[in-house]
């Protein structure tokens, strides 16, 4: 995972990460990863399980407000579901951005672990990330918000981000655009439409549903059962369950952010070191 210091530099730009920090090691190997999904009762009630990811309006008609609020202590004094944008507003307010994300985290080698290593995106890639976000949202169960949440927290959503080095050499690089545990990086811009579509959704089964090499949202959703902890499971390997603000040695900010995601946050400055 990347470590998220989010740097609105002027209202063009997203709340963007800075790259650096590691997660440290998740879990297990995955196998099969395509066919994971979520299974804990916990998780559809809490909202992290989604049955009904077609709805892209989620029943909630909440367009969201784009402000960086402060949580602090477990996973229940996050914003519950009931509080949450639906998906639909999510995408309006995130998919111009990300026509900039890759210049915005600076093309260049990837030779630093940083930053992105071709433009983008386009529009095709856009809509080819919407596309990739339904598919393994309906086959994996995991919320479509908190998928496309995770996305943004990780690579701004560019298709061409760097992975970030782990400084631990037994450990795989996070790649692609969840930053997943050792999965794909993006075939390129110059391959055809039909290789992009298959690439960006495999970027999305690796960060949502695992590899062989750790887990994905799905594994953390079925072993803590909400996004909150699942998030921090996610970013640092290890959840401590009373102060989800504990980054276990990853981004202390990471919860608060993926929280204020999905509420609504885009370009507000991310003020989590005054939380
Ligand atoms: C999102 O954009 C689409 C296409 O412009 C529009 O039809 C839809 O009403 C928008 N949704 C929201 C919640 O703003």
């Amino acid at each position: 995972m990347l470590s998220k210091i989010a740097v609105p530099l002027a209202f063009a730009y997203f709340a963007i990460a800075a790259p650096g920090v590691q997660k440290e090691a998740r879990a297990a190997a995955v196998s099969n990863p395509s066919s994971q999904k979520v299974t804990s009762s916990a998780a559809f009630s809490s909202g992290a399980g989604n049955t009904a990811n077609s709805n892209i309006n989620d029943g909630t008609g909440n367009r969201g407000t784009d402000t960086y609020n402060c949580y602090y202590g477990g996973w229940q004094s996050f914003p519950p579901k009931s509080e949450w944008i639906e998906f639909d507003a999510m995408w309006n307010y995130t998919k111009s951005a990300m026509s900039t994300s890759c210049s915005d985290l600076v093309v260049g080698s990837c030779s630093s672990g940083a930053g992105a290593f071709g433009a983008g995106d386009s529009g095709e890639q856009i809509g080819q990330i919407w596309n990739a976000i339904q598919q393994v949202a309906e086959s994996s169960l995991v919320d479509h918000r908190y998928i496309l949440a995770t996305i943004i927290q990780e690579s701004s959503g560019c298709v061409n981000v760097c992975a970030s080095t782990n400084p631990d050499p037994s450990q795989p690089d996070n790649p692609g655009l969840m930053q997943s545990d050792g999965g794909v990086t993006f075939v390129g811009n110059s391959a055809s439409q039909s290789s992009q579509q298959t690439s960006i959704t495999q970027m999305l089964i690796d960060g949502t549903q695992g590899t062989a090499l750790g887990d994905g949202l799905v594994q953390c959703i079925n072993q803590y059962g909400n996004i909150y902890e699942a998030a921090r499971c996610y970013n640092s390997g290890s959840v401590d369950s009373g102060n989800l603000n504990d980054g276990e040695g990853a981004t202390d900010s990471y919860v608060n952010d993926i929280a204020n995601r999905m509420t609504g946050w885009v370009y507000a400055d991310q003020s989590f070191d005054q939380c």
